[in-house]
């Protein structure tokens, strides 16, 4: 199969001022040239075939909008090559442009005064797209989702979720390639999210649309991807299958408790009787979340440890999830 993206060794550095403190340093910060260089992107390689879904995941300030930002050819690399499509993407900004489609958190690259389907008419001169496959388009999305109200709201007035989908709509429109969606869920609610999810799917599948997804929601991550690229500042910490990295973690999982009495006391009364044992105990909407390495210790041990001083309400056992795995990775790495 053929490779849509090719980055070997690509490193964006920024250049930012040595910021002084107080007044005295602002003045002080006009005049400077006490420059350090940040490297937001450092040395990483990476390819991606056609029709593959690739959530794109690190924490805050990893560098993953940077890296789609050189991929749409909106940056161009301190060093290394990059391919998209087979031609580097600030090199050919515009031809590039007819083969992708982005969608940028929050930002709505929609005309705010015009109603969606005047927006959808603007895209479909500006791409050049033939009639009959634009109207093919509106067909396949109104089968997937509530579209005619949406069509005739000008982009202005719409909720938050509303031109989320109105925009990832559009970024589909021409039938790109590849389509990059920089944390396309932010801030919509669950059956929005849900929407979503199946929208991007149904594309992916349709059109065999190459997507590259970039979330904090492990949620978009379990629905929509098979693979996942890991960065943490600027530098690749994993690319493979998530199930890969769920068996990595495979001998991990999750007691559930709900004690009687108050949570967060019982937590802390918790976690000192399992002192020794390899667990991490903590809490989240009234239940207490026990990990269990299962290699060194056994969940029905663990489990009479905490009978022996809390009450147990009610309790379930989990495989480790995405969101565990993740968070493993971010703190103690491969
Ligand atoms: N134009 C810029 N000038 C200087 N530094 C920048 C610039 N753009 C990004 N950076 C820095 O590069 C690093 C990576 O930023 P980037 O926006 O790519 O992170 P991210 O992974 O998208 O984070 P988030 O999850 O918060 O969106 C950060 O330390 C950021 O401060
Ligand atoms: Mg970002």
């Amino acid at each position: 199969m053929e490779n849509v993206i090719e980055l070997d060794g690509i490193t964006k550095e920024f250049k930012v001022l040595n910021r002084h403190e107080g007044i005295k340093g602002s003045i002080k910060d006009l005049f400077s040239r006490d420059y350090k260089t940040v490297y937001a992107v450092k040395d990483v390689s990476l390819k991606i075939k056609q029709g593959e879904i690739v959530g794109y995941l690190g924490p805050n300030g990893a560098g993953k909008s940077t890296t789609i930002k050189m991929m749409t050819g909106v940056l161009n690399p301190s060093s290394g090559k990059i391919l998209v499509n087979g031609r580097v993407p600030y090199k050919e900004r515009t031809r590039n442009s007819q083969d992708i489609g982005v969608v940028f958190g929050q930002r709505s690259q929609l005309w705010w005064a015009l109603p969606l389907v005047e927006s959808f008419k603007l895209l479909k001169e500006i791409y050049g797209i033939e009639t009959k496959d634009y109207n093919d388009m509106l067909d396949f999305y109104s089968s997937l989702v509530d579209l005619e109200p949406l069509l005739h709201k000008p982009v202005r007035q719409m909720s938050l979720g509303q031109r989320t989908l109105s925009d990832i709509l559009a970024s589909f429109l021409h039938n790109p390639k590849i389509c990059f969606l920089d944390e396309p869920t932010i801030g919509l609610d669950v059956a929005m999210k849900s929407n979503i999810r199946t929208l991007i799917h149904a594309i992916n599948e349709k059109m065999n649309t190459t997507v590259i997804l970039t979330t904090h929601d492990m949620g978009d991550v379990d629905a929509l991807c098979k693979r996942i690229i890991i960065i943490d500042k600027g530098q690749m910490l994993y690319d493979n299958d998530i199930e890969h990295l769920r068996s990595f973690f495979g001998s991990y999982r999750t007691l559930k408790i709900r004690p009687q009495g108050n949570v967060e006391d019982k937590a802390k009364d918790i976690e000192k009787g399992l002192a020794g044992t390899d667990t991490s105990v903590s809490t989240e909407d009234g239940w207490i979340s026990i990990l269990i390495n299962e290699e060194k210790s056994k969940v029905p041990d663990v489990l009479s440890l905490i009978q022996q001083n809390t009450k147990i309400k009610d309790m379930q056992l989990q495989e480790i999830s995405t969101e565990e795995v993740i968070k493993k990775i971010y703190t103690e790495g491969v």
